[in-house]
């Protein structure tokens, strides 16, 4: 939209307060709240207990630079930045459960062994489960969500890897061509697990997984966020099997879509375990 159209139209020609308010929205209802209920009970004398309370502790030395709304909009990127991230990589680990049973039953084998019945599963069983670590390493790399990675561009020239990169290029990280490297992972194409395994079974990480990226603005959620894809996961498998409707076939192709590349869609049917 032309900027110096808005300010000679109406907004409510184009709905722009609603727009603004649904913006607004996470701001407004689910941070603010959260951020007051923090400041009545913060006691700056003990150690903090969140990300809030460290930003709050910052505020009281440097209150220009640590505003309530530069807090509120680092909240909201950690929101952004990881809810869609995380829901599509366990959409690729659904479908995938579907279309390799065997590689579900091995992970099930291994919370039924690790875990039981009687708790669910935590993070700290992640170390005993090879396979189930293994099948969350292919999952990111077959699903590639995010291909071409976040562009940045270069803040003073540099050399790398005998090229001349000058200040202020744009910079995109093809993560998705390193996933799909036969040199890095044979078969690419194929869903294998097993290929994260050494021959005693033990985890076999590659420095060429990258799905958060690499260097000094990797993804600042990577460990929450592997932790959540464990939980997520475990937790379903130890009560239900899930299976894609009966005659239906997934090509394991993804959708073509901007952004977050996301699988077709599909149906699962769960089935309690137990
Ligand atoms: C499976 C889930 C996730 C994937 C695949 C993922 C992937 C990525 C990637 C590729 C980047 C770009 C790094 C770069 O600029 O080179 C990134 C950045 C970022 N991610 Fe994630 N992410 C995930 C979950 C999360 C979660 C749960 C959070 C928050 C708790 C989060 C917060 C961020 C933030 C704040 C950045 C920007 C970092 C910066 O610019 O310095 N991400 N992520």
């Amino acid at each position: 939209m032309v900027p110096w159209l808005l300010k000679v139209l109406p907004r409510s020609l184009f709905r722009l307060d609603e727009v603004i308010e649904l913006f607004d929205y996470p701001k407004t209802h689910l941070i603010a709240p959260v951020l007051e209920a923090h400041r009545r009970d913060f006691d700056p004398t003990s150690e903090p207990r969140d990300y809030i309370e460290c930003f709050l502790l910052e505020q009281r030395s440097d209150p220009q630079r640590f505003t309530d709304e530069v807090l509120a909009r680092s909240i909201g990127d950690m929101f952004s930045a990881g809810s869609d991230t995380t829901s599509t990589t366990l959409r690729w680990a659904f479908c995938l459960l579907c279309a390799r049973p065997e590689a579900q039953r091995r992970i099930q084998a291994e919370i039924d062994q690790v875990v039981g019945t009687s708790r669910p599963p935590s993070v700290a069983d992640r170390q005993q489960m090879p396979f189930t670590e293994a099948f969350l390493m292919e999952t990111q790399r077959f699903g590639d969500i995010v291909p071409m990675g976040v562009t940045h561009s270069a803040e003073q020239e540099f050399e790398l890897g005998g090229y001349t990169i000058p200040r202020g290029a744009i910079l995109v990280s093809l993560l998705g061509a390193i996933h799909r490297d036969p040199a890095h992972f044979p078969e690419p194409e194929q869903f294998k697990p097993e290929r994260f395994l050494d021959k005693e079974g033990r985890v076999r990480p590659s420095k060429a997984l990258m799905p958060f990226s690499v260097g000094k603005r990797s993804c600042l959620g990577e460990a929450m966020a592997r932790s959540e894809l464990f939980l997520f996961l475990t937790c379903a498998l130890q009560r239900y099997s899930f299976a894609f409707p009966a005659g239906f076939q997934h090509d394991l192709s993804s959708s073509d879509r901007r952004g977050v590349t996301t699988p077709k869609p599909f149906e699962v049917v769960p089935t309690r375990r137990r």
